[in-house]
């Protein structure tokens, strides 16, 4: 079952060029430059009447939907709120007719998710699931949805179905944007990059050695800072998320730009930032969020673009990975920090697979 592999995570990491490749599949529409879905159950004018979306989720998922945040934003054009599913079931929001709620799981057991979407169908809301695990209860309660087709996710900490639920929401995303502002043209150009993809996560695992080095090197510390911007300020979260649940190291993700409101104070020698710095619209202002932290003494890991001579230049360790557009970056950019927490881990003798004080389904409140 494990095919070789020591864990399942590291099994799961590496799944992913072909677990996106199952996301997409059967999905992109050359001849219309959009997406298909078979079970979305909404006719196109009630698809075309959507004027704002509310993404629920906990954990991993909700960063997820913090990614679908700024897809939906950028190439649909359609507000977004990310609420825990946790805080949304006990809110009252005001929500009107219009609004479509998604619900994205992993295991579509997830016992504040499911109350949320109870919730949401009770007060006549239009209800999908973004959801891997067929047949399972928000599957079955949803009013329509798209499965991830990830395959049975064992390690405890949630790898491929982040990437996968990135890639159905870009899908997502495209599809709602080409029933409104999207040309064909930039509709294609997501479909040839989402194509890509697969190829682009294969040569991003090729760093697993690199990541081996660093993880060696800051395997011994106790607090971490994970910072992005934009796309990738909830892939920063996410990378937080995985380093504490399994190596047990206290880490943070934050906006880049916040650290100079409070959380710079915690800079030292002991505690390493991780910047996700690839090129993109953000890159000089995150640039020089790192000269910051540099300037106050903490070692700096930079996930950066190839051949980036002038992050290289600055951090103390880097981690090239391959170019894509921003909207894509959090995919890729979650391969080296899924790595690096699980190499951490492994280096303090953590049970990678079945971290303390966690489960796989949470079915509880
Ligand atoms: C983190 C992790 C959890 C889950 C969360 C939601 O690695 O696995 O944070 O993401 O419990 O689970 P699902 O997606 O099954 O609803």
């Amino acid at each position: 079952e494990l095919n070789g592999f020591p864990h399942y995570m590291l099994k799961e990491i590496y799944e992913q060029p072909e677990t996106l490749a199952n996301a997409m599949r059967g999905r992109l529409d050359d001849s219309d430059s959009t997406a298909h879905f078979g079970g979305l159950n909404l006719t196109s004018q009630q698809l075309r009447q959507i004027d704002r979306v509310i993404m629920t989720a906990c954990g991993t998922s909700y960063h997820a939907g913090m990614v679908g945040e700024y897809l939906f934003e950028e190439l649909a054009r359609i507000p977004v709120e990310v609420e825990y599913a946790s805080e949304l079931r006990y809110r009252n929001p005001p929500i009107d007719r219009s609004t479509v709620m998604f619900a994205i799981t992993q295991s579509g057991e997830t016992a504040d998710t499911l109350a949320a979407l109870r919730e949401s169908k009770r007060m006549g809301h239009t209800t999908l699931a973004i959801c891997n695990t067929v047949g399972s209860s928000i599957a079955r309660e949803a009013d329509g949805g798209v499965y991830l087709h990830a395959g049975p996710e064992i390690g405890v900490a949630s790898t491929k179905a982040f990437t996968s639920q990135s890639c159905v929401l870009t899908m997502l995303a495209l599809y709602l944007g080409r029933t409104r502002h999207l040309s064909s043209v930039q509709g294609q150009a997501i479909i040839d990059n989402l194509r890509q993809l697969p190829e682009k996560v294969r040569q991003t695992l090729g760093c697993h050695e690199r990541v081996k080095g660093i993880a060696a090197k800051y395997a011994h510390v106790r607090n971490v800072l994970y910072l992005g911007r934009q796309y990738l300020y909830p892939a920063a979260l996410e990378g937080a998320l995985k380093l504490k649940e399994i190596s047990y190291i206290h880490a943070e993700g934050y906006p880049a730009a916040e650290m100079k409101h409070g959380p710079i104070a915690l800079v030292d020698a002991d505690t390493p930032s991780v910047f996700l710095v690839p090129r993109g619209s953000v890159f000089d202002k995150v640039m020089s969020n790192m000269q910051e932290i540099k300037a106050r003494g903490g070692p700096v890991i930079a996930v950066c673009s190839p051949d980036d001579e002038e992050v290289a230049s600055i951090a103390d360790d880097i981690i090239p990975i391959p170019d894509v557009p921003e909207y894509l970056q959090p995919i890729i950019a979650a391969i080296p920090l899924q790595l690096l927490a699980y190499e951490i881990a492994l280096l303090r003798g953590c049970d990678v697979d079945k971290p303390r004080n966690l489960a796989k389904s949470v079915t509880v409140e």
